[in-house]
Parts: structure tokens; C-alpha cells; sequence
């Protein structure tokens, strides 16, 4: 699916995701700055912090931990914020564009 990530300098980074990856491991493939991923996916850095711009479905709201977590976002997290590990590549969400944060 092809995925786009507003930059918080500007610029934008348009990526094909395959299927069933993760969003954070997407970004950090394609050097999106300011998404690190430092723990690997495991709902325990904040660092994979997004916020969602445009979505073609509704994305599934996020589970509890990731709430909590996104108490620790770096930039502080706006109401369609997100931590990008825990959204999958599914087909429904090609077209999705997202934000990442700025300082
Ligand atoms: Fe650490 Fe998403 S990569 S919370």
C-alpha cells in the first residue's frame, strides 16, 4: 500500500508498505526522520509517535497500552495521534498519510 509521512521539516517521504508491516518499521526503512522505533515495536518507547492526517477507513481505535504510552510521546501527542508499530499495513488503509511531529 502506499503510505505518505509529512515531515516535520517540510518535506515528505512516499513509501510502498508491503502488506502486514508495521507502520514504525516502514518509516525506519525508509529513513523517515523523527520515527526511531527504538524498541522494536514492543508498546514500550513512544518513539514510532504519529499523528494521523488522512486515513481512507477509520483506523481500529488503540488498545490500552498504547493510550498510555502515547502519554510519553516526545512531542506531545494531538487527539489522532498514534504509535506507529501498532498499525499494520492492511490493503483498506492504502492512501494513508500521516504526520510525524515536530520538536
Ligand atoms: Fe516503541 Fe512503537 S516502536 S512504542
Amino acid at each position: 500500500i502506499t503510505v505518505t509521512w509529512l515531515c516535520a521539516d517540510g518535506a515528505s517521504v512516499t513509501a510502498e508498505v508491503p502488506l502486514g508491516h508495521s507502520l514504525m518499521e516502514a518509516a525506519v526503512a525508509h529513513n523517515v526522520p523523527g520515527v526511531i522505533g527504538d524498541c522494536g515495536g514492543a508498546l514500550a518507547c513512544a518513539t514510532c509517535h504519529v499523528v494521523v492526517e488522512s486515513a481512507p477507513i477509520p483506523l481500529p481505535m488503540p488498545s490500552a497500552t498504547e493510550g498510555e504510552m502515547l502519554e510519553f510521546t516526545e512531542a506531545p501527542a494531538e487527539p489522532s495521534s498514534r504509535l506507529s508499530c501498532q498499525i499494520k499495513a492492511v490493503p483498506e488503509l492504502n492512501g494513508l498519510i500521516l504526520r510525524v511531529p515536530g520538536p
